[in-house]
């Protein structure tokens, strides 16, 4: 099977598609999408999402939790955004989860995205986003979980870091992710790499114009290891969020040369998405954080995934005319 390139045509149509009201209606009630939807989105509520948190605890994985939903429209959306996060957190604290290292390291994390908690609405949005990140930050440091700051696309990424390091102010942990795509990653790298920082670097998942992004999967893999290099440098401590063989083996280099042991970084996958590598990284040793969605708005993160792997595509297709 041809790997996926951000040079598919039918990687933006799907992106694309998963920004029309009318796909979603149309996907969302096939019956069938939500038997492949439990790939990727272990539950849609809260039940479903704990249970799945205490089970890869046990085998010995890191968790960040997100609670779907993005580019919500009123000030009411962004508010049960909130109340859904506060929910789960107060769930966590029943969790008694013990601290990964002396250092104040922590197993639980949600990761959160700003346009969820009202980032776009007009007049106001990025104060009413970073009031509520405020919101959840208190919570998340009541109960010993981290917080971290999802990337969208690339018109928020300005607005999305100027909350960020206001957040910082009062959480100095709260990390935050950049997309290996954007021409600017490298050097918001060097900017973001201090001491204490975590930083999440992903190649980025949204479809992006030549302006201010890389296009080509070749072009994406060297910017994702010059950012690499850049933040295992640093004074940070960098989450590598990939699961290409080629970034996974790239850390361990970069980490080995620098001097840098197994516990000043961390791997991060998707939940659902390479699994066997995730428990292959854990046994080898590393941290190994899986990134866990749940709630019912989970349309456009399951075109993402379906937008970055053909054979996900065609899996889909073929249930849909009853050949899985
Ligand atoms: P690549 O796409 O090259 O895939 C490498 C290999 O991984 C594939 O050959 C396949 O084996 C496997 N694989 C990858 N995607 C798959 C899929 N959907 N289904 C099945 N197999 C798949 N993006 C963003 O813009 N903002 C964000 O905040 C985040 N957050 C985030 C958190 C975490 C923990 C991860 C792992 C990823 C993100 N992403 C993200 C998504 C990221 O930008 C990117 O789209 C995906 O991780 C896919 O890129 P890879 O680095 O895995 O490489």
């Amino acid at each position: 099977m041809a790997r996926f390139t951000l040079t598919n045509p039918l990687r933006p149509i799907l992106l694309a598609a998963g920004r029309r009201a009318w796909v979603e209606r149309l996907v969302t009630r096939l019956p069938l999408t939500r038997s492949l939807v439990t790939r990727f989105v272990p539950g849609t509520d809260q039940v479903a999402v704990v249970e799945t948190v205490r089970r890869l605890l046990a085998e010995g994985r890191m968790i960040s939790v997100d609670y779907l939903g993005e580019g919500i429209t009123t000030a009411a959306e962004a508010q049960h955004t909130v109340e859904a996060y506060l929910a789960l957190l107060s769930e966590f604290s029943t969790l008694s989860v013990e601290p990964l290292d002396a250092a104040g390291g922590r197993r639980l994390e949600v990761s959160i995205k700003l346009s969820a908690l009202g980032q776009s609405l007009p007049g106001g949005g990025e104060a009413l986003a970073l009031e509520h990140a405020l919101t959840i930050c208190r919570e998340a440091e009541a109960v010993g979980c981290w917080v971290n700051v999802d990337a969208e696309d690339h018109t928020t990424t300005d607005s999305t870091l100027r909350i960020v390091r206001k957040l910082r102010k009062e959480f100095p942990d709260v990390a935050t992710v950049l997309q290996a795509y954007l021409h600017r990653t490298e050097q918001d790298c060097r900017e973001l790499s201090g001491p204490r920082s975590r930083i999440r670097l992903c190649k980025g998942a949204y479809s992006e114009p030549a302006e201010v992004a890389f296009q080509t999967p070749a072009e994406v893999d060297a910017s994702y290891l010059r950012c690499l290099e850049v933040l295992i440098q640093g004074e940070g401590y960098p989450m590598v969020a990939s699961h290409d063989p080629a970034m996974i083996d790239g850390a361990q280099r970069l980490a080995d040369r620098a001097g840098r042991p197994a516990d000043r970084f961390e791997f991060q996958m998707l939940y659902g998405i390479r699994d066997a590598e995730q428990a292959r990284l854990v046994d080898a040793g590393f941290r190994l954080r899986t990134y866990v969605p749940f709630g019912d708005d989970w349309f456009g993160y399951f075109m993402r995934r379906l937008a970055e792997r053909p054979a996900n595509l065609v899996f889909f297709l073929r249930s849909l005319v009853g050949r899985p």
